[in-house]
């Protein structure tokens, strides 16, 4: 089948190299002229593990193609998928404009019955506009629409892609039906992970699934409030709870609150859509409110504790990690860059180590004059006054603490992924903070230090 994916972003690229690897005939269209050039050179524009590698051998097998023509591609496409930015705006809304003008530009060039399929997170109620402006400017185009969200994960986003949980589609008729189905054949051979269901379920699906990821993040980072007051430990409580087969392991951490491009966004555009709809949604609510609080809250313990030594005013804070999660390159919406946001504001600067974020993906942000990006994550450490670890990236879960200690002035780190275990942080002379975690009390670890003496 001959795809054309429109958007050649994190989700359009992994998805138009998915298909092409399942051996559909795939060409990713996009406006910026650079990011084509250079993934026509064989280069891929961000950072996503195995990703280059499908991508190259899809290319030179000539099922992978790139171009910035809608002309030349869409009159061929038996399927068109949407894969655009859906960002808020200001007040909290979906701008769905990226989508709407699309879907004005490809009707004139539809060709032969197509299937417009939205892969982007939109509003429910997008699918019918799309449906209503392709019947507007194209009268007498043989199309249908179709919703199915995406639910990779940037990181692992290849391997959620080729072996899905689930594949949500939602279809107004039976041909657009087995299309899809068609389609996403290659990726269902072991069992059917497909569940069709109506566009207007389907695109709620989405944003339910956000949410409740979401919203157990959250109520994980408020609890790990409770936990810091009456010294209990939140990863214990996150082993307790999550054995319960109902309950599960995961989205249970408590941290620095969630960030990307998704959660956040996607969180305020169903509160609109709520809101217009007079649907109170209190515990979305509740759960985007808790996660702002949460990432202050962050800052604000590291700024309590320079106050301790003369203020954050002129201190030098280390922090390791810039994207919102590890193995991505991604920034958007990232808890540590909001983090050395509210240091700078207050007076301190920072040295930054990322392994893939680069200096260029930063000059934008505000804080960019008072930061240093450093190219190692010792150097980094070089005079500063604390450490604050908030990304876990793997080269982080084992670091070489005497070098840490040599480098930094104050011995002071903020582990706000919960990576370190407090009672060595402790014994090995550093002031140690995390998040939901009792720092262990003086008297047991002198009790904890003089047992290891009396087994050795
Ligand atoms: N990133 C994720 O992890 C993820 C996961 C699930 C769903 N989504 C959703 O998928 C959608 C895309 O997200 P993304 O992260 O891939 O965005 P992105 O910003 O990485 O990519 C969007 C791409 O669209 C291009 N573009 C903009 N206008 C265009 C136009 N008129 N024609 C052609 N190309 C155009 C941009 O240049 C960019 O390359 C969003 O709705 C997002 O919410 C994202």
């Amino acid at each position: 089948m001959h795809i054309s994916i429109i958007g050649t972003g994190y989700v359009g690229l992994v998805t138009g190299a998915c298909f092409a690897d399942m051996g559909h005939t795939v060409t990713c269209i996009d406006i910026d002229k650079d990011k084509i050039d250079y993934l026509q050179n064989g280069h891929i524009p961000i950072y996503e593990p195995g990703l280059q590698e499908v991508v190259q051998r899809n290319s030179a097998e000539k099922r992978l193609f790139f171009t910035t023509s809608y002309e030349e591609t869409i009159p061929n496409a038996d399927a068109l998928f949407f894969a655009l930015p859906t960002p808020s705006k200001e007040n909290g809304e979906c701008d769905v404009s990226y989508v709407l003008d699309t879907a004005k530009r490809v009707a004139p060039l539809l060709n032969g019955y197509t299937v417009l399929v939205m892969k982007s997170t939109v509003p429910v109620g997008t699918g019918k506009k799309v449906r209503e402006i392709v019947s507007h400017v194209a009268q007498g185009a043989d199309f249908d629409i179709v919703s199915n969200p995406e639910f990779l994960k940037e990181g692992s986003a290849l391997e959620d892609c080729l072996k899905p949980d689930r594949i949500v589609i939602g279809v107004e008729t039976a041909r657009s039906q087995e299309l899809m189905q068609k389609l996403y054949s290659g990726f269902t051979l072991n069992h059917n992970r497909i569940l069709f269901m109506d566009i207007a379920s389907a695109e709620i699906t989405k944003y339910a699934a956000n949410a409740m990821l979401a919203t157990r993040i959250s109520f994980m980072n408020e609890l790990s409030h409770l936990c810091e007051e009456v010294g209990a430990d939140i990863t214990k409580v996150r082993t307790g709870i999550g054995s319960d087969q109902r309950i599960g392991y995961d989205f249970l951490y408590a941290g620095p609150g969630f960030g990307g491009s998704c959660f956040p966004k996607d969180l305020r555009a169903l509160l609109h859509t709520a809101s217009v709809k007079n649907v109170p949604l209190d515990v979305a609510r509740a759960t985007l409110s808790a996660n702002e609080k949460q990432k202050r809250s962050i800052a604000s313990k590291i700024i309590t504790h320079c106050a301790q030594d003369g203020g954050i005013k002129g201190k030098r804070i280390t922090v390791w990690g810039a994207s919102f999660k590890p193995n991505t390159d991604d920034i958007r919406e990232s808890p540590s860059l909001e983090i050395i946001q509210a240091l700078v504001e207050a007076g301190a600067t920072v040295a930054l180590y990322d392994p893939v974020v680069s200096e260029k993906q930063l000059v934008n942000e505000p804080f960019f004059e008072h930061i240093s990006c450093e190219a190692d994550q010792y150097a980094a450490c070089e005079n500063a006054d604390a450490l604050l670890l908030a990304t876990e990236w793997k080269q982080f879960r084992f670091p070489n603490f005497s070098r840490i200690k040599k480098a930094l002035r104050k011995h002071v780190i903020f582990d706000v992924r919960n990576q370190y275990d407090p009672h060595e942080l402790a014994h090995l002379g550093f002031t140690y903070y995390s998040v939901g975690r009792p720092t262990p009390p003086k008297q047991l670890l002198e009790t904890l230090l003089k047992e290891t003496h009396a087994v050795k």
